[in-house]
């Protein structure tokens, strides 16, 4: 069966519930999967040597999980209003897609996690849509039928989930904000499914 891949990096946990919460609504729809992925943390002093299967949570994320995804879902916590490295480190080595134009044409959403509540949800997003642009992915965000954007007091924005997990880093995920990851899901998951109908025309 064909997948939406979550990928994400977290830290503290919040940005692993948003994950799960979109693979939630990815699974809502009949015909398709959601794929949950991590990556390793990077080491500025050496090179970190790690199992090649985390103690715990989702399994590492492999070149070939990515290569033959159907669409991306790609969650980070915010890192001075930028994705965290280990997620840019594994988006720096997928130059072999971009040689071959593998991900072009195929649906890619993005989701974080901040502190603050103005400290940086959009910019980080938007950092992390750069870079599936050269991939030639097709950005979804969310549009404001999702009503919860127009009713949250904490994260969720139209270009895609998010939330605020407070300087303690421990507030649950809010109503709203649990929604609009559903919705990325489910709209990942329409996208990919509507996409390969029209390529198999
Ligand atoms: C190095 C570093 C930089 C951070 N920069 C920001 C920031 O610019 N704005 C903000 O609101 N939170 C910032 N944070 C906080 C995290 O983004 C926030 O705690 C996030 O919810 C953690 O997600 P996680 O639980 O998935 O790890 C930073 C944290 C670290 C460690």
């Amino acid at each position: 069966m064909s997948y939406i891949l979550v990928l994400y990096y977290s830290r503290y946990g919040a940005t692993a519930e948003l994950a799960r919460q979109v693979a939630r609504g990815v699974e809502d729809v009949p015909g398709i999967e959601a794929r949950l992925r991590t990556v390793p943390p990077v080491s500025s002093v050496c090179e970190a040597i790690e199992d090649s299967i985390p103690d715990t949570g989702a399994p590492y994320v492999e070149l070939d999980d990515l290569r033959n995804c159907a669409g991306l879902a790609l969650g980070s916590p915010t890192r001075f209003g930028n994705m965290a490295a280990p997620l840019k480190y594994f988006l720096d080595g997928t130059s072999p897609l971009w040689m071959a134009g593998a991900l072009i044409g195929r649906p890619a959403g993005v989701f974080t996690s901040t502190a603050s509540l103005h400290g940086g949800q959009e910019t980080t997003l938007l950092s992390m849509m750069l870079p599936l642009l050269h991939q030639g992915m097709l950005l979804v965000g969310l549009p404001y039928s999702e009503t919860e954007l127009l009713r949250t007091r904490s994260g969720g924005t139209p270009y895609g989930p998010s939330h605020l997990a407070g300087p303690e880093s421990n507030l649950p995920l809010t109503e709203e904000e649990r929604r609009l990851c559903l919705a990325l899901g489910k709209r990942l998951a329409r996208a990919a499914l509507a996409l390969s109908r029209m390529s198999s025309d």
